[in-house]
């Protein structure tokens, strides 16, 4: 971790109780998410990936409690600022892109309004200005005929095309980092690959950083700068993807490797 990472999590330790019985979810997790960089977040089902992203939203499921630990975001200490403050964060320069659009989405108002929200909740544009800006995010994105896309409900869209307009949503008012839980997990192969090849792209032309949870080691060879394994609510290893996957240090990741 060094001094001008976009963002820095120090121990930062997750607890839930259950039945009585006290589960610890993040174990003292630290992680460095240099600007301009993509990160990946691998490990195991339930080795905490996801608590990790919701706990920087601040956007933990009830009963998940930060015990202890510290999320510094553009130097700004998020754990510090009030709720007010954390909303206006969030969409605004943190954006989210979910493993299942239809979550993301409400299913009774047409995807451009959706994302014109953002807009109206993130930006001086008048009305006018954001629907032109919807027009072009949607073209951004790669979806095509936009006008008419625009007053699609979510399920008029196939799941390709909602995963686009979901990451269209997350980029509509240049965040500086995104955090995408499997984005693609859902999408068949030859689909994916262009989702991932979207978010390279993006990062470069909005000069965004990513953090990218996902089981696929295939993409993390393919696009990330940075690795970082977790195993049971802890980071086991971290570095540059080149070195981790040439020579991981630790069995587990080693373990995760040989299972490709
Ligand atoms: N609301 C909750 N209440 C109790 N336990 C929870 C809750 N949410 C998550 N957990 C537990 O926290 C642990 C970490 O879960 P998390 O969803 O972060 O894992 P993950 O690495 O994202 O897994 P996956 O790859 O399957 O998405 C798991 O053991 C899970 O059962
Ligand atoms: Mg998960």
């Amino acid at each position: 971790m060094v001094a001008h990472d976009l963002l820095a999590v120090h121990h930062l330790t997750v607890t839930v109780s259950v039945a009585g019985q006290t589960k610890t979810l993040l174990d003292d997790a630290h992680l460095g998410v240099p600007a301009l960089s993509i990160t990946a977040l691998v490990g195991g089902s339930g080795s905490g990936k996801t608590t990790m992203g919701l706990a920087i939203l601040r956007l933990l499921p009830l009963g998940l409690v930060v015990t202890r630990g510290r999320i510094l975001f553009a130097g700004k200490e998020l754990f510090g600022i009030s709720s007010k403050d954390m909303r206006l964060i969030r969409g605004k320069d943190i954006g989210m892109v979910f493993q299942e659009p239809l979550q993301a989405f409400n299913p009774v108002f047409s995807v451009g309004y959706q994302i014109e929200e953002v807009l109206r909740f993130h930006s001086f544009l008048n009305a006018s200005q954001r629907r032109e800006k919807v027009l072009h995010l949607l073209e951004i994105v790669g979806l095509p005929d936009p006008k008419r896309v625009v007053r699609y409900y979510p399920h008029q869209l196939s799941g390709g095309m909602r995963q686009r307009a979901m990451i269209a949503q997350a980029i509509a008012v240049n965040p500086q980092l995104i955090i995408a839980d499997e984005p693609t997990s859902n999408l068949d192969v030859s689909l994916q690959a262009r989702i991932i090849d979207l978010f390279r792209h993006l990062k470069d032309q909005l000069k965004l950083s990513i953090i990218l949870i996902t089981h696929d080691l295939g993409m993390v060879a393919h696009m990330a700068d940075r690795v970082v394994v977790m195993r049971e609510g802890k980071v086991v290893e971290a570095g540059a993807t080149k070195t981790v996957l040439a020579n991981p240090q630790h069995p587990y990741t080693q373990a995760l490797l040989e299972a490709v």
